[in-house]
């Protein structure tokens, strides 16, 4: 199948190419590089062993959204291109909706010019808001309390009225819970650009002695050890996740929306107890106050996907900390 890729170099992007590819899917990508860098392509094709065309392109130009379209036969779009950062996103909300959302709508809009109705999009679990109960199943009411979350919410939504105004769209909404490791190569991993906010990044730069240790927030939580739970999966899990959707969409119309979570939580000292142990290093941290709208636990019902696409994670939470470490080493070293 023809599939573009929007954000391509992202960290979910440049696993999802190297799953699809070796899949023997032909790839046609864009990316604009605003938080990522052109060497990763050099890496997806390494470790693919395969080519695919490229594009340095940002999704709210429509004229390159007319171009890519217009010189490639394309089957599906993934989706995955979008700024990502929640406490950002609070600071310049108008920057989120203009890039996030109107980027999205010049997509669509050259989709629906060349008459591609498939795609999947990268949607997350911040959709669930506040969950009101645990395991998180799709069916859960939707709310947002950040613009990022927002937009997320409201790109649902409008993938959602879209497919109800033609038959022939097939929309799939993939609900990411909390991605992290990397690829075993050590060439892929998520190399964010500035001071990192979530937590994985944030122990490898304790581990790479960046930052001092890790600020803890919060233990006062309503969990086991006090300390935040989340669903943490493997991206390369994660990427077999949108092969699968593929096969979906192929085959199905309307809209569906499916967690990809291990449907297992691990608070925030597990992550950290993990991270030492697989490789024996030392992560000090500090407690301190709890960051404000973050939840107690969040993980996910994961049920739906197994049913529908067939998925499930394969890959635990050892392997999420030694490839992330990993990865993080080699790449580090190569800077
Ligand atoms: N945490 C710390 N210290 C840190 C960073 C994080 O204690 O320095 C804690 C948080 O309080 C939370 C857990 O680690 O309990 C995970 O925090 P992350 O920032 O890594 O992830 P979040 O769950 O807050 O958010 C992530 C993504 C969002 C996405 C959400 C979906 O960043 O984009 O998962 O569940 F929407």
């Amino acid at each position: 199948m023809n599939i573009l890729i929007t954000g391509a170099t992202g960290f979910i992007g440049s696993h999802t190419c190297v799953a699809l590819l070796n899949e023997g899917h032909n790839l046609i990508a864009f990316d604009n590089f605003s938080n990522s860098d052109e060497k990763v392509l050099d890496h997806i094709k390494e470790i693919s062993g395969k080519d695919f065309l490229f594009y340095n392109a940002d999704m709210t130009d429509p004229v390159a959204m007319e171009k890519i379209f217009s010189e490639n036969k394309i089957d599906c779009v993934i989706h995955f291109a979008g700024f990502k950062a929640v406490g950002e996103s609070t600071q310049i909300p108008l920057a989120y909706y203009y890039n996030n959302i109107y980027g999205t709508i010049c997509i669509l809009k050259a989709m629906k010019a060349h008459g591609v109705k498939k795609i999947i999009f990268s949607s997350s679990a911040t959709v669930y808001g506040k969950p009101a109960a645990l395991p998180i199943k799709e069916d859960f009411a939707l709310s947002a309390t950040n613009p990022y979350g927002r937009t997320k919410l409201m790109l649902e939504e409008i993938l959602t009225d879209l497919s109800k105004s033609d038959p022939e769209w097939s929309v799939m909404l993939l609900r990411y819970f909390n991605p992290v490791g990397a690829h075993k190569s050590g060439l892929l991993c998520e190399n964010p650009k500035g001071i990192p906010n979530n937590l994985m990044p944030r122990i490898l730069d304790v581990a790479f002695n960046i930052m001092p240790e890790i600020t803890v927030f919060g233990n006062d939580y309503d969990t086991e050890d006090g300390t935040g739970v989340r669903d943490y999966i493997h991206v390369v899990d994660l990427a077999y996740g949108h092969v699968k959707a593929i096969d979906y969409v192929s085959a199905h119309t309307g809209t569906e929306a499916v967690n990809l979570g291990t449907g297992v939580g691990y608070s925030v000292l597990d992550l950290i107890n993990t991270f030492e142990k697989v490789n024996s290093i030392k992560i000090p941290y500090v407690i301190c106050p709890r960051r404000p709208g973050d939840i107690d636990a969040c993980f996910a019902d994961s049920s739906k996907a197994k049913e529908l696409l067939n998925w499930t994670s394969e890959l635990g939470i050892e392997d999420m900390c030694r490839d992330a470490y990993n990865a993080a080493k080699s790449i580090r070293q190569k800077e």
